[in-house]
């Protein structure tokens, strides 16, 4: 963390306004690495500026892909003509900076026979093993050595689809499957696979470039391997993450924002439940230009009515349940809510230690080891705190604060800024891992802060 690396916060503003969310983090990562499985360039677009990108792209650029800015803003191409190794020094330099690394594996062991993948970083929500990737990569014919450095794989018998079926429906692990099988020799069956929109777009960019994937009922993807692949041009879905995170900011702060670019059908869990609460939304579909009438860009409208909010119960899940990303933001206005909502996290184990800065700010939140509200998830018998109660409505006050993880320190910048007073909020440069141009926006939407 750096010296600079602080916001000062003077809370109590309600946030007004509108602003603009890009293409997913969560799909416009991965899409940039399936670039590398194909014989032409991609070409990407509304791409976000945030810190993730800048990893991925780092390290494609390691590897030979010629990375450039498109004609549009937000526009990448991505030239796979020159693949070439990368030394660990080179590659080491990402070291413990995102998790997509792991997701080279495959489309590095297809055009170079070898890889060698840095010690992941990404946020410290719990212990976030890679079991479900070497485990897939092996059945594939993967032969995965690990060293103190990192990791090291090789294919000496070239990459066979083969029938797996994951302990839990992972997002990483589906799409680790799906970068490799595509190119893998036969057919490759993944049973209780994840199936995010953002997978399912993943999907889309792969189809573009000429896999073959068929997504079955009941969370089976049968991916037939093909020979070669070549480029996409795609446009990603918008990031439901970072949409939901600005209308929890909007609830907490008794504000009113307008997200463009946000889209209602992968937000309907959300929306039920911000409704639930008592926030206030309204959906304005995006419209193609026609003929002597220009197009409208879709955006969801969330605004506090006024009056009281209520307590909800909650759990968090894989799609189509409420997205663990969802929560953290959503609690600070929960906080405002009256009477006991309930929030059993049951897709990371140790996603709930945000709330110790909430309670310092006044909030009253306490976590239990028990599956509270819902059914019993995989966490209960293990001793890991991940159900919260919220007794509200509590006033915030101002406090100094640090930023444990990207989710987690979206919803402390929520809550300074819902909270009288100033607050200093540190190690906020982590935010620009996955919101682009965060301070911006918040000032844009009326927001008192600057940095240090
Ligand atoms: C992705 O993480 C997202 N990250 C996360 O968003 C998101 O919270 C998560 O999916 C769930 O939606 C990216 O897309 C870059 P998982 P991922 O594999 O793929 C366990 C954000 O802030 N597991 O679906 O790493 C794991 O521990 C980030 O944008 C294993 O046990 O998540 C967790 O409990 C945070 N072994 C559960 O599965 C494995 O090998 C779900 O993890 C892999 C996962």
């Amino acid at each position: 963390m750096t010296v600079n690396d602080v916001l000062t916060v003077h809370g109590g503003t309600p946030l007004h306004g509108r602003i603009r969310v890009r293409g997913a983090k969560n799909l416009v990562s991965k899409a940039m690495v399936a670039a590398l499985l194909g014989d032409a360039p991609s070409r990407l677009y509304d791409v976000p500026r945030i810190r993730d990108v800048e990893v991925v792209r780092g390290l494609l650029e390691l590897h030979g892909v010629r990375v450039s800015d498109g004609a549009e803003d937000g526009e990448l191409v991505l030239d796979p003509a020159n693949v070439e190794s990368a030394t660990t020094d080179e590659i080491n330099v990402h070291a413990g900076s995102s998790r997509i690394p792991i997701l080279f594996c495959g489309p590095l062991l297809h055009r170079l026979g070898h890889a060698f993948i840095p010690d992941l970083g990404g946020c410290h929500i719990g212990p976030r093993p890679i079991d479900f990737h070497i485990q897939a990569l092996r059945q594939f014919g993967a032969v995965v050595d690990k060293a103190p450095e990192g990791m090291h794989l090789t294919a000496p018998t070239g990459l066979h689809g083969t029938k797996l079926e994951l302990p839990f429906p992972s997002v990483g692990a589906t799409e680790q499957v799906l970068l490799t099988a595509v190119l893998a020799e036969g057919v490759t069956e993944l049973r209780n696979a994840a199936v995010e929109p953002e997978i399912i777009d993943l999907i889309c960019v792969l189809q573009k470039m000429g896999a073959i994937i068929k997504v079955h009922t009941d969370r089976v993807i049968e991916i037939q391997g093909v020979p070669r692949l070549g480029g996409y041009t795609h446009r990603p879905i918008p990031d439901r993450i970072e949409a939901a995170s600005w209308a929890a900011a909007a609830l907490a702060t008794g504000g009113d924002i307008e997200v463009y670019g946000a889209e209602q059908v992968d937000m309907m869990t959300f929306l039920n439940v911000f409704r639930s609460v008592g926030g206030a939304y309204e959906v304005t579909d995006m419209r193609p230009p026609r003929e002597g009438s220009a197009g409208t860009e879709g955006k969801i409208r969330f605004w506090h009515p006024g009056g009281e909010l209520q307590a909800v119960a909650l759990e968090t899940d894989v799609h189509p349940g409420f997205m663990t990303d969802w929560q953290q933001p959503l609690v600070v206005a929960l906080t405002q809510a009256r009477g006991l909502s309930i929030v059993h996290e049951t897709v990371y184990e140790q996603r709930l230690g945000y709330t110790e800065a909430l309670n310092s700010m006044g909030a009253t939140i306490q976590v239990y080891r028990d599956c509270l509200g819902g059914t019993p998830c995989r966490f209960g018998r293990r001793d890991f705190k991940h159900s919260a109660v919220i007794a509200g409505p509590s006033k915030l006050h101002a406090a100094d604060l640090v930023i444990p993880d990207l989710r987690a320190g979206f919803s402390h910048l929520i809550a300074a800024l819902a909270a009288e007073g100033t607050s200093r909020v540190y190690g906020v440069d982590l935010i620009n891992r996955g919101y682009e141009d965060f301070e911006a926006k918040l000032a844009a939407l009326g927001a008192h802060a600057e940095r240090a």
